[in-house]
């Protein structure tokens, strides 16, 4: 009996079955059976040209048929683009779709810090503890990169925090460049709202989805690229992921680095007074 019992919660580990969220267990293939009707209504088309809705409509009409990925991703940009506000985009991703994510995490992991700050980080996906507390970077590696924030004088309050993907992927695995996709035009708007001087890709997945290529961030780490934001561009650092950090320290030598080169960006970036243009 007990090795039986063993072996299911193993199982459950092993399926991404790692948390708890209620005492009585839920038929969700039943409750989404029943509530595919509305959800197809509601798969954030709002922005959308006509014709995007058009084809959205004709495609849920067959039973069976998923949105295509064109439209999924014409409603992201629709609906990414049209947000005025950390705030506005942050309702209008919890109204997104797109995402196969979405149905399995229990929230939606937006951002956390300072909207306004100089200097941005994005990681990869939110882990079991950001799940649960909806806010990024507050399990071990958060701490972690607490601590390598502190390290160079910066803290929640001076940087601003988000991740390429803001649900939960089952069991922590690596989002695939699909879901990364889905959720990129909401990304790219989130980094255009806090408009920071410099952005910190942290990890492989941030790194290549942000700043292009198939490099690994090992080769990318410790470099500047241009990340392009409207006419400008953003300077911006790949680093080390702090939960790559805390099953390789001896790689933390390597962070440390890089924390220096971003202590010294931040140092030499100097904010044009304002009413100094001629
Ligand atoms: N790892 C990430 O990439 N993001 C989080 O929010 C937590 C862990």
């Amino acid at each position: 009996m007990a090795a039986g019992l063993t072996g299911l919660l193993r199982w459950y580990a092993e399926m991404g079955v790692d948390i708890a969220v209620d005492d009585a267990p839920h038929d969700r293939f039943a409750e989404s059976r029943a509530s595919i009707g509305v959800r197809a209504d509601m798969r954030g088309l709002a922005a959308a040209p006509p014709e995007t809705i058009e084809i959205s409509r004709r495609v849920m009409r067959e039973p069976g048929t998923a949105l295509p990925p064109e439209a999924i991703a014409a409603s992201a940009w629709d609906q990414a683009a049209a947000a005025q506000s950390l705030g506005d985009l942050r309702e209008r991703l919890s109204r997104f779709e797109g995402c196969g994510l979405k149905a399995t995490a229990t929230r939606l992991v937006f951002g956390d810090g300072n909207p306004s700050a100089d200097v941005m980080f994005v990681g990869e996906a939110p882990g079991a503890d950001e799940d649960r507390e909806g806010v990024p970077f507050v399990g071990r590696a958060g701490q972690l990169l607490d601590k390598m924030l502190a390290s160079i004088g910066l803290d929640r309050g001076k940087v601003y925090i988000a991740n390429v993907v803001p649900w939960r992927p089952p069991g922590n695995r690596t989002p695939t460049p699909l879901e990364t996709a889905a959720c990129l035009p909401f990304t790219r708007r989130q980094i255009e709202l806090v408009d920071p001087k410099i952005l910190v890709c942290l990890g492989a997945a941030s790194a290549q989805t942000l700043l292009g290529g198939k490099e690994g961030v090992m080769r990318m780490r410790g470099r500047w690229f241009a990340y392009p934001a409207g006419n400008t561009e953003i300077r911006a650092l790949a680093m080390l992921h702090p939960a790559f950090l805390l099953r390789q320290p001896a790689h933390k030598k390597l962070a440390w680095q890089d924390l220096r080169m971003l202590a010294k960006e931040m140092n030499t970036y100097r904010p044009t007074p304002v009413g100094s243009c001629p």
